[in-house]
Order: structure tokens, then sequence, then C-alpha cells
């Protein structure tokens, strides 16, 4: 029995009283070590998510038992379920779509690479709190960098969007020193909100929609948006690329296919947001077993189980 349990132990307790005291102690102690650590990721639609399968398999490589489920919660829900999830011995949670920027009102804390982009995708619990962080831009410097063999460092890069994960990869590229960093986005009012959030160094500046047919070829360029999920097109024109660009889909599957295929059809290499999804979920597991796992024979693995191709 811990020290502190016994200093509460009032004096002048009877001792049938103390027995009773004791007992609970340890039936509290049976059930707090009764209750297995858990992960998940949070999100809306969730049941196709990836992400149970990359931390099962991270798990596997290291030899870690890991309980990782998706959970299906909206808006409306998230509280209620986090709150539970804790309850139930949740220790972290990756958040994914809608809800990103909701969950910072969920943290006690907040990383300060999730701060500045504000948008959440990895919640760790400790002393009780949930605490918040970002893995998204991390995980894109990563796939360029480890799968892509493409290094952002002094490229021209165009981000198009502006919501949470455009913000996440525009302050990653920053990070980067890239050479110009480009942003359009549909409703331009967030772009230049966008801009100003990187501290308008010379290097960024923002595109209207409509004048991307006049501009020059990009090293890379970056569709954030979320029109795929919609099967939206973004018809974009193709002077934006040439046969040397890397075009990246931050989303993959169905999703990215538009966007991919675009690319492909005027020459450009292009890749799904995959190896991020591994990457972003790799820097998870760091944070929460503190081991880094092999990423490319999961991603691999990935590739297999999806059917998507990488660059
Ligand atoms: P996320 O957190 O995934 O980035 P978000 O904050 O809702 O989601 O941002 C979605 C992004 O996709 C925005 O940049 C949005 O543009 P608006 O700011 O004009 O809404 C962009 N987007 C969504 N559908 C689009 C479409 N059909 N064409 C162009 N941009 C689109």
């Amino acid at each position: 029995m811990s020290r502190c349990a016994s200093k509460e132990l009032d004096p002048g307790l009877r001792r049938d009283d103390e027995e009773i005291f004791w007992n609970r102690i340890t039936q509290s102690g049976i059930k707090l070590l009764s209750i297995a650590t858990r992960y998940a990721v949070f999100g809306q639609p969730i049941a196709h998510s990836l992400s149970p399968r990359i931390h099962a398999s991270f798990g596997a490589q290291l030899g870690i038992p890991v309980d990782y489920r998706a959970i299906e919660a909206g808006p409306n829900d998230f509280a209620d379920a986090l709150a539970r999830f804790a309850e139930e011995g949740g220790r972290g949670a990756n958040i994914t779509l809608p809800l990103k920027q909701d969950a910072m009102a969920h943290c006690a804390d907040i990383s300060d690479r999730a701060s500045r982009c504000r948008s959440i995708n990895t919640l760790t619990r400790y002393d009780d709190r949930w605490h918040g962080d970002s893995t998204d831009g991390v995980g894109l410097l990563r796939d360029l960098l480890l799968h892509l063999d493409f290094d952002p460092n002094s490229k021209n890069c165009l981000v198009l969007g502006a919501g949470g994960a455009a913000r996440a990869v525009a302050f990653a590229l920053s990070d980067a020193q890239v050479r110009r960093l480009a942003i359009a986005n549909r409703t331009q009012a967030r772009a230049d909100d966008l801009a100003r959030a990187l501290g308008a160094a010379p290097r960024v500046d923002v595109l209207r929609w409509n004048d991307l047919p006049d501009t020059s070829a990009f090293d890379l360029v970056i569709n954030a948006t979320a029109a795929g999920h919609s099967d939206a097109s973004l018809d974009l024109p193709r002077n934006l690329v040439t046969k040397e660009t890397l075009v990246y889909d931050l989303s993959y599957g169905p999703a990215a296919m538009r966007f991919v295929e675009w690319a492909h059809a005027n020459g450009a290499r292009a890749s799904d947001g995959l190896g991020m999804l591994v990457e972003q979920a790799a820097e998870s597991f760091l944070i929460w077993h503190g081991q880094r796992p092999e990423t490319t024979p999961v991603l691999a693995e990935m590739r297999a189980l999806t059917g998507s191709r990488g660059a």
C-alpha cells in the first residue's frame, strides 16, 4: 500500500472502518490494474480508416501489444465519446475529419506546432488530462523526404486550400525553408489569414484562384482542399506543372483519384497522401510508446491493401 494512502487514513478510524477503507483502496487498485490502456482514432466517417491497421502493424513490428480502435464521433457527440474513452483507459487518440479543430477545446495544453496550425491530430493522456499535438506537418515532410525523394528546401511550392490540413502543411513547408510558398484558396480571405499567420515572410504569397492560369509552374503542388471528398473538380490549369513537378494530394483512396489523374494527364509525378498517413501515425506512436516504428514496410503493406501506388 502506498505511503500516500496510509497517510490519508484517519487515525481515529475504528478497526472495522479501517478494514472497509483498505478494501476500498484494494478494490480500486484492482479496478485500475484491470483497465487496459487503449488508443483510438475519432472522426466521422471513420469506418474505413486505415489507422487501426497501421498501429497494429507498428505494434507487431516492435512487440508492443496495441489496443487501437476506430470510434465514430461527430462534432455533437465528440466530447461525450472522448470522456467515455478516457474513463475506459484511453491513453492516446488520433483525431481526424471533422474534429481537428474541435479537439483543441479538450486539451489542458497544446504543443507549439499544433497551436500554430490550430489543428490537433494527436491527444495524449497524462495527469488525467489531454495534451494536444499535431504530427501532420512532420508526417508530410517525412513522406516527401523518405518515400518520394523530394526535399522541399529551396523549392517553389503551391498549397491549394487554407483549412486545417493546409495550415499544418504550410507551416511544415515554411519550416523546411522552401524558396516560395504560394497559397491559393477558393475563399481568398482564408488564404490571406494563413499567410498572415505564417508571418507574411517575403517568400509567402497568396494567389487568387482566377490568376492560376497566368502563373508559372511549381516544383511541388499540394492539394489540401476537401474537394476530392465530394468528388468536386478543382478545374486547375495545366501551366501549374511540368514533368519535373511533384503533385501531392493529402487525401488517399478515391478522394485523391481526380487530382492524381489530373497530374498524370499533364505529365507530372503524383502521389496520394497514404505515406503521410503512415508517417503521422508513426510520429503519434513514438509519442505514446517511446519507440519509432519502421514505416517503409508498413507503407508497402497499406499500398498492397488499398491498391494505391506511390509516385
Ligand atoms: P480541413 O481541416 O480538412 O482542411 P476545412 O478546414 O473544412 O477542412 O477546409 C477545407 C478546404 O477545402 C478549404 O480550403 C475549402 O475552401 P474554402 O475555404 O473556400 O471553403 C476547400 N474546398 C472544399 N471544397 C472545395 C471545392 N469544391 N473547390 C475548392 N476548394 C474546396
